[in-house]
């Protein structure tokens, strides 16, 4: 069976374009066509400060709306990423695999780095190279993400196709990115030009999966809109970034295309329209934070579950590792 990984870094909430890009759709891919695996990347969030405290409960609460969202820790393998060793390890080699100009050509550096590159850690600049141990140590086929994250797994095959070819062997795969559905690109309700974020400095620009149903309620309310009604084909949305956001977020949630849920809604005022997504997110939002609540009440459960998680994942890594310094030429251990 394929293999499908995929990952979340632990840096602060969950919003609502983690849950559409990302969680809910590695929920669809559970079941006896894939084999699942679902990773909290600790190692990943570090490479920009994180308060210790803060990143331990991040780590448990990303645990938690995994699970409140429908992973199912049986059928899926759940895990924190630094406590799968071989992760790091393999990035390692792959640091000695990737070039610097192909990470300096990396959007998400240059956006997080910003103007001032020399002052970023060094663990920012290789983060694509961990992510692309990831994937790889597992020999993972399918990877879900949202559209930000295209651009990584590009080089992700960029660095199993260098491996290969460097050690003339044919053993890590070509990883296919599954970017689908309506919601690959959650954008901020302040600013349609702005993808949805955690790092967002305004509250209202997201919605987190933490909060309750007045919250919700409020920030789509308040969500920026035009003063046009729903037209009545999608490409009545194509200067109207706004608009088309709250139609898409309308349809993922709902399991529906957008053209569906224009074909439904044609002609509505958003004092129309808004109420309904309003209803439909609490819907479907407000058992999953429910839910995350209540499983971390008791974070040692969380811990066993990561515990369990790891010790699974570790049969498929350690193999993998230890095959890949072979090639590489590592003398075996005793
Ligand atoms: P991260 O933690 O930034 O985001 C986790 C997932 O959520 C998706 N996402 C969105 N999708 C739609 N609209 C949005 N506004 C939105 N914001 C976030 C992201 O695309 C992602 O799928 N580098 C990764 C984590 C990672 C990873 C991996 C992913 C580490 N190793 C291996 C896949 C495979 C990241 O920072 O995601």
């Amino acid at each position: 069976t394929p293999r499908v990984f995929s990952g979340i870094q632990p840096s602060g909430g969950l919003t609502l374009g983690n849950y559409l890009g990302a969680i809910k759709r590695f929920v669809d891919m559970q079941g006896a066509a894939f084999e699942t695996i679902y990773c909290m990347v600790d190692l990943h969030a570090i490479t920009v400060w994180q308060d210790p405290a803060d990143l331990t409960r991040n780590t448990r609460e990303l645990c938690a709306g995994f699970i409140a969202a429908g992973i199912d820790p049986t059928q899926s393998i759940l895990i924190n990423q630094s406590q799968v060793p071989e992760h790091a390890q393999l990035a390692w080699i792959f640091n000695c695999v990737a070039r610097m100009g192909w990470m300096g050509r990396m959007t998400q550096w240059k956006d997080k780095a910003g103007k001032n590159a020399e002052a970023a850690s060094l663990g920012l600049f290789a983060y694509p190279a961990l992510m692309a141990a990831d994937i790889l140590i597992y020999h993972a086929t399918h990877v879900p993400v949202g559209e930000d994250q295209k651009q990584h797994l590009e080089l992700t095959r960029d660095i199993a196709t260098k491996f290969n070819h460097d050690y003339g062997v044919d053993f890590f795969p070509i990883t296919e990115p599954v970017i689908e559905g309506a919601a690959t690109r959650v954008m901020s309700l302040r600013d349609g030009s702005k993808k949805m974020s955690k790092s967002d400095p305004s509250d209202m620009s997201r919605i987190n999966m933490t909060d309750d149903a007045d919250a919700i309620a409020k920030k789509i309310r308040k969500a920026k809109t035009d003063p046009e009604p729903l037209p009545d084909t999608l490409k009545g949305l194509d200067d109207r970034p706004e608009a088309r956001n709250l139609v898409n977020i309308y349809a993922a949630l709902a399991d529906m295309s957008a053209e569906q849920v224009i074909a439904d809604h044609a002609g509505q005022q958003f004092g129309q329209f808004k109420p309904a997504l309003v209803d439909l997110a609490v819907e479907k939002l407000a058992p999953i934070s429910t839910e995350m609540a209540r499983l971390m009440d008791d974070p040692a459960e969380i811990d066993r579950i990561l515990a369990a998680g790891a010790l699974r994942a570790r049969e498929i890594t350690a193999p993998i590792l230890r095959k890949t310094y072979d090639i590489v030429g590592m003398v075996p251990p005793p």
